[in-house]
């Protein structure tokens, strides 16, 4: 089977874990606070302006939680988002409000989040679809011109750029995903990031309990007295990151700018070889300045048929999927939103394989079987491409 996602994992990757064995040290330590300062240093910020967490759920749930969304505030996001994001903010008790997309890029443009913001929006939650940045700078200049914090949901985004300027530290506050489907994995992991340090320890420490100080060994260190006792400045759980996990993203991070290169080179061999393919679009350029983390390569073709040919794929072998099933039609999010653009992209969208362990060979057969089915299926009788209709 070619997935859809791998993570990279090779004997680096061991042999550190192997150390953090013989270390006798697995939980959060030393590791750790290497794999926060690594993350930093590629993001551009100051080591204070990063915290690890378990993941990016638990991330977007802090993250929601600093920007004082509760019952009564509204948080507007687009509705092609990860559902953890819509979970954030239903939680919270604060009301989930999805704008539309560009049905080409699958970002939101500035006018869909100027559209939904009402007096009630505590905040934004933007996601760079596929890592392509989108209008983050101009939605982050209009957050701040409305005093409505903006959080980047970077998971996609890892290495994205907008003029040198890192995805995730773009707003007031972003959140990163080191999961397994992730180009930096660590089998599961994340990373808040705010502008504001104050924010940042305030996280750390919703991250562990609420507790004002880290941990009794570490105060006993320092040589204080009963370094058992505690207080504590909210009521929160146990979200950090461990040094097994870390110790893998230290080295990840290591081979981050390979595997983006690789993901470029895998990408323009997809552009060019679907170029001259009837019925399917490929994803826009990249706007001057932009720089992806091609963490998705979508195509786009008659909404009759994409169904068909994922599924036809995965029978040759070829696993593909669709991110982000549009939350406003989740009924448990209470929407009535009409969303035209969101709809048209998410009936005709579908992302191949993409990940820095595929082989030309892969992409080859990839496109040669999506050549084959989607000309097959487009001209089926019936079939909405037959008619005529075909985009
Ligand atoms: C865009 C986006 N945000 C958030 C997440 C959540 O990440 P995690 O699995 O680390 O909770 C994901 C995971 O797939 C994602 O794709």
């Amino acid at each position: 089977m070619i997935n859809v996602f791998q993570p990279t994992l090779a004997d680096e990757e061991l042999a550190a874990v192997a150390e953090v064995f013989k270390s006798n040290w697995i939980g959060r330590g030393r590791r750790t606070a290497d794999f926060e300062a690594a993350f930093a240093d590629h993001l551009g910020v100051g080591h204070n302006r990063v915290t690890s967490v378990n993941s990016c759920t638990e991330a977007l749930f802090i993250a929601t939680r600093l920007a004082g969304a509760g019952p009564g505030g509204e948080v507007v996001l687009p509705t092609v988002s990860f559902v953890g994001a819509g979970n954030a903010v239903a939680a919270h008790g604060a009301r989930p409000v999805f704008c539309d997309v560009d049905p080409r890029t699958l970002n939101p443009t500035v006018d869909d989040v100027a559209a939904a913001l009402t007096p009630k929006t505590k905040a934004v939650i933007l996601l760079h679809y596929g890592g392509y940045p989108g209008e983050v700078v101009e939605i982050a200049a209009l957050c701040r011109d409305r005093g409505i914090l903006l959080i980047e949901d970077a998971a996609c985004s890892v290495a994205s750029r907008v003029d040198g300027q890192a995805c995730g530290v773009i707003g007031d506050l972003g959140v990163w995903s080191f999961g397994s489907t992730k180009i930096v994995a660590t089998g599961d992991g994340g990373m808040l990031s705010a502008r504001d340090p104050e924010l940042v320890a305030q996280a750390a420490k919703l991250a562990y309990f609420g507790l004002e100080q880290f941990s009794g060994f570490s105060q006993a260190k320092e040589n204080n007295t009963r370094w058992w006792d505690f207080q504590i400045s909210s009521f929160s759980r146990r979200s950090i990151m461990n040094d097994i996990q870390s110790a893998i993203g230290v080295v990840q991070m290591g081979r981050l700018k390979g595997f983006v290169e690789r993901r470029g080179e895998i990408v323009s061999r997809y552009d060019r070889a679907l170029a001259d393919l009837t019925g399917v679009v490929t994803p826009p350029p990249l706007p001057r300045g932009h720089t992806s983390s091609h963490y998705l390569y979508w195509v786009q073709m008659d909404e009759g048929i994409r169904d068909d040919v994922a599924r036809d794929l995965y029978e040759r072998g070829i696993y593909t999927t669709f991110r982000y099933a549009a939350l406003h039609r989740v009924k448990a999010y209470g929407s009535d939103a009409r969303l035209p653009g969101a709809e048209a992209a998410v009936a005709r969208t579908l992302c191949l394989p993409l990940h820095q362990a595929l082989s030309d060979d892969d992409v080859d057969t990839t496109v040669a079987a999506l050549r084959e089915v989607v000309t097959r299926r487009s001209a089926a009788p019936g079939s909405a491409s037959a008619a005529g209709s075909a985009g």
